[in-house]
């Protein structure tokens, strides 16, 4: 158990099950109370950082990061460096400098803007179907199925192997759940995904190091930078973390943002009126609702944030939901507001897409797929409405998403 001084507030719930459907107001009342909140996170006694300054701050600071090659990790006690992934997601300078600057060299504007002819065709036609049926799950019949195929177009894989794919990304992002949050079948399903998926791409980089196609995999085995290369297991790994990073999020990202809209009729309505504002709904979606509600750090040497020490070693849950719903930043948190990110003075950066040294690296992309969904959305089909208001939310600690989104389109 965690000792609390007298001086702090009460403990943090707002990862309790109870707040699952909505943990907004367990955020706002802990942000009331202080920047910081205690929890207990299983074994493991942490601080929860629940306001924007002191989130960006610790975000922006390199007195702050993963702490695995130090050994310093609260959130994983022994664990070294070399048992990490070489994901570069939990990685400190200079190995996370090195691989995020390698893989960005395959990951260009360029690559990405290619990408957008298929991804506005793949959504059109799933559209027409929805339409067709006049009905549609928005999670399982449109945004999944469009996250799994930019990636495995991103990746090189063949669309016929899509469905595979999706099922091990599925199964692996549980793995960004700690193992006592998790059932048996859940580990042994990550477990294998994990293998199947590096046997898979070991023979899809040896194809494409004999025959580069121009995806992703095939610069991953060209890339240098200075003399240096990628190992298999570096290539693996990454691959691993962008399908795990890449499709879960933005599925939660769409599903979340569209379960807004329908919330928020005045806002549908705008966007039916305006539906050039979709280049900026995904920000907004991103702030209010957003797929990823937290990250990790570990104070990598005695720090102080927004007046409070905290000493090497310290582990902090860095609440960028909460950090988004804070009123000194963002006037009117609570309300859904389309036109936020707008105009001449749009709203400051949210913290969705994380900040600093780590900040997603498939920003552009996931923003992409967005407003393409919610556009065609929005203009082609007549009417939306959810077809069942009886939703259920993903039990995972570390993607908030509803499991299915069914919508009447007519
Ligand atoms: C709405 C969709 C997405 C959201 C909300 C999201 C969120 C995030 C966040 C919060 C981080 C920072 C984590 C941290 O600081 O600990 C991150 C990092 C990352 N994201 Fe995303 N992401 C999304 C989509 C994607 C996509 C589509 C890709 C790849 C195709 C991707 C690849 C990555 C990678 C590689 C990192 C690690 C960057 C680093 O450690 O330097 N993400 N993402």
């Amino acid at each position: 158990m965690t000792t609390v001084p007298e001086t702090d507030p009460a403990p943090f719930d707002g990862f309790h099950p109870m707040f699952r459907e909505n943990p907004y107001p367990a955020y706002a009342k802990a942000r009331a109370a202080s920047a910081f909140s205690p929890f207990d996170l299983g074994p493991i006694p942490v601080t929860v950082v629940t306001r924007y300054e002191a989130a960006a701050s610790i975000l922006q600071s390199t007195d702050w990061g993963h702490g695995y090659t130090a050994g310093i990790s609260p959130f994983r006690p022994g664990v070294k460096a070399e048992d990490v992934p070489a994901s570069f997601l939990a990685m400190d300078p200079p190995d996370h400098t090195r691989l995020r600057a390698l893989v960005s060299k395959a990951f260009t504007p360029r690559m990405v803007g290619g990408l957008r002819p298929g991804i506005e065709a793949l959504v059109t036609s799933l559209i027409d179907a929805g339409l067709d049926a006049g009905e549609m799950d928005i999670v399982g019949d449109l945004a999944r199925p469009v996250s799994v195929a930019v990636m495995c177009e991103l990746l090189g894989v063949p669309q016929e192997d899509a469905s595979m794919m999706g099922g091990w990304g599925r199964a692996m992002a549980r793995g960004t759940d700690p193992d006592f949050m998790l059932t048996a079948e859940e580990i042994e399903n990550r477990v294998r995904a994990n293998t199947d998926f590096g046997a898979y791409f070991k023979d899809l980089i040896a194809l494409r190091r004999a025959n580069p196609t121009g995806d992703l995999v095939s610069l991953l085995a060209d890339v240098e930078e200075q003399g240096d290369r990628l190992t298999e297991k570096e290539m693996l790994d990454i691959l691993a973390l962008l399908m795990v990073a890449g499709v879960e999020t933005t599925v939660n990202l769409i599903g979340n943002g569209v379960l807004a809209l329908l919330r928020n009729p005045d806002q549908l309505a705008l966007l039916r009126e305006r539906p050039e504002l979709a280049e900026y709904a995904g920000d907004e979606m991103l702030r209010y609702d957003p797929p990823v509600h937290f990250t990790i750090r570990v104070a990598l040497n005695d720090t102080t944030v927004v007046g409070r020490e905290f000493t090497r070693g310290s582990g902090a849950v860095v609440l960028m939901a909460s950090a988004g719903r804070d009123e000194s930043v963002f006037p009117e948190a609570d309300r859904f507001d389309i036109t936020r990110y707008a105009g001449a003075t749009p709203a400051r950066r949210n913290l969705g897409f994380g900040l600093g040294l780590h900040y997603c690296l498939g920003a552009p992309l996931a923003k992409m797929e967005a407003e393409a969904e919610i556009r065609e959305l929005v203009t082609r089909a007549p009417k939306l409405a959810l077809a069942d208001d009886n939703l259920t939310y993903l039990t995972s600690l570390a993607h908030r998403g509803v499991t299915a989104l069914p919508l009447t389109l007519a």
